[in-house]
């Protein structure tokens, strides 16, 4: 059974999410970021809520809109991915599964400007360096009990990429899901994946609202082996 048929069945579980993108800034007006809306995440929330789980809920910049629809819960805000690496690895130990839906920078330029440049103090080539990856460090620090769950949004072919990601990052599953679909991808109210356990067991999850999503992913978490 995919749903939870009105039943509290994550009742006693501590459950943290991520989402949103980060933002890296080069000066107070600019910063390298992406088009995630942290809808996914914040669907997840709300499914894992009313399924009565605890969850804390750490989030990047996204629309104040989106936060009014969420349930009394944890929040966090969190801009950059630095941030947020702080704050993951402080919540991830009291977590009985984490879920990593957050968009994070993959780079971020190696200096940020405390006062606004003016354009001609632009550089014409930005100096860039790697942003740690948070969820492969969650991998490594991972308490035994834990359901460490990654998302892997990719264009054209999604499963052998995140089959790469699921194995690198030591994780119980991830959710590969396409960006270049019509029905899914950043700000659509709707999506789709293949949800991927770490034996690579592979399961559909057809195009649906991100809501309807939410709970099947969280059917499919719960129905992980020990
Ligand atoms: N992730 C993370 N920290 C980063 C980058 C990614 O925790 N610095 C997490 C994302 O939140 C997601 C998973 O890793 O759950 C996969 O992210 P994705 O961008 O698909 O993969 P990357 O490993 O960053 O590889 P690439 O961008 O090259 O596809
Ligand atoms: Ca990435």
């Amino acid at each position: 059974l995919l749903y939870s048929q009105g039943r509290c069945d994550l009742s006693g579980k501590h459950i943290l999410i991520s989402t949103g993108g980060t933002r890296e800034y080069l000066d107070p007006v600019r910063f390298i970021g992406n088009p995630s809306t942290g809808k996914m995440g914040i669907a997840l929330a709300q499914a894992a809520y009313h399924r009565g789980a605890t969850v804390s809920l750490v989030h990047g910049l996204v629309a104040e809109n989106l936060l009014q629809t969420l349930p009394p819960l944890r929040t966090h805000l969190t801009l950059s991915a630095a941030e947020m690496h702080q704050v993951l690895l402080a919540e991830a130990p009291q977590a009985d599964w984490v879920i990593m839906a957050a968009a994070v920078a993959d780079v971020r330029p190696t200096e940020t400007a405390p006062e606004k440049l003016p354009k001609q103090l632009l550089p014409p080539q930005l100096s860039l360096e790697t942003v740690p990856d948070i969820l492969a460090e969650l991998g490594n620090v991972k308490p035994a009990h834990q359901k460490l769950i990654g998302f892997a949004a990719q264009t054209g072919d999604i499963v052998s990429p995140a089959l790469h990601k699921l194995a690198q990052k030591r994780l119980d599953a991830i959710v590969a899901n396409p960006i270049d679909q019509p029905d899914s991808g950043f700000g659509s109210d709707r999506n789709q994946a293949i949800f991927i356990d770490s034996t690579g067991k592979q399961q559909a999850i057809l195009p649906c609202s991100k809501l309807a999503m939410a709970h099947q992913v969280l059917s499919l978490i719960q129905q992980l082996p020990h």
